[in-house]
């Protein structure tokens, strides 16, 4: 069973407004009630296991959404951890490691900025283990086009859902935005960990 984490708005979430901040958390409360529903389904309920195909059956409908509902309940858990707070810039390591493997840290900032930009889901700062380094990668829904053996470590919802509310279709105030509220105490503890 998973539980969803208790989020609470606070003054230091610049990028998105309380209206904003709640719609969101209902969206993402409905992906923890998914998983659930389908882990539940997986484990004791009817799952049709006999019928399985590739083309259509109810097994592969769970297994799709296995996938799409726990990754859009783990992506919006980790977004919604590493916005605001009071660390305007990076520790030493993170800054190190995002020189290194993007040139500079502004070099970083406008990959991740065009990244967010080409993405119909979300734009990711992640280690990628295979390659031993940091990359920006762009997802266009919760369970495409992530990189198997990675872990994220900064993650910025783009979807419209996200922003729309409060920005209507400003998206680039929404990233700048967004730039400027990124928690960067837990995205050291996530470099570090
Ligand atoms: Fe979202």
């Amino acid at each position: 069973m998973i539980e969803k984490v208790q989020f609470t708005y606070t003054n230091d979430i610049t990028v998105i407004n309380q209206a904003q901040f709640d719609a969101h958390m209902r969206l993402y409360e409905g992906y923890v009630t998914n998983i659930n529903k389908i882990d539940a389904i997986l484990e004791e309920g009817d799952a049709q296991r006999d019928q399985s195909n590739t083309t259509f059956s109810f097994y592969r409908e769970l297994k799709r959404g296995e996938t799409f509902a726990l990754d859009g309940v783990i992506l919006h858990e980790l977004y919604f951890e590493n916005i605001g707070g009071d660390t305007m810039e990076p520790d030493q390591t993170t800054s190190d490691m995002l020189s290194d493997d993007f040139g500079s840290f502004q070099k970083w900032q406008d990959d991740f900025v065009a990244t967010a930009k080409a993405s119909r889901g979300w734009a990711v700062l992640c280690y990628d283990q295979r390659s031993d380094r940091l990359r920006n990668i762009s997802l266009d829904a919760h369970d495409l086009g992530n990189i198997a053996y990675s872990a994220p470590i900064l993650v910025l919802d783009m979807y419209e859902h996200a922003y729309f509310l409060q920005y209507a279709d400003n998206k680039a105030a929404y990233i700048t935005n967004f730039m400027k509220n990124i928690n960067w105490t837990v995205i050291g503890g996530r470099v570090n960990y």
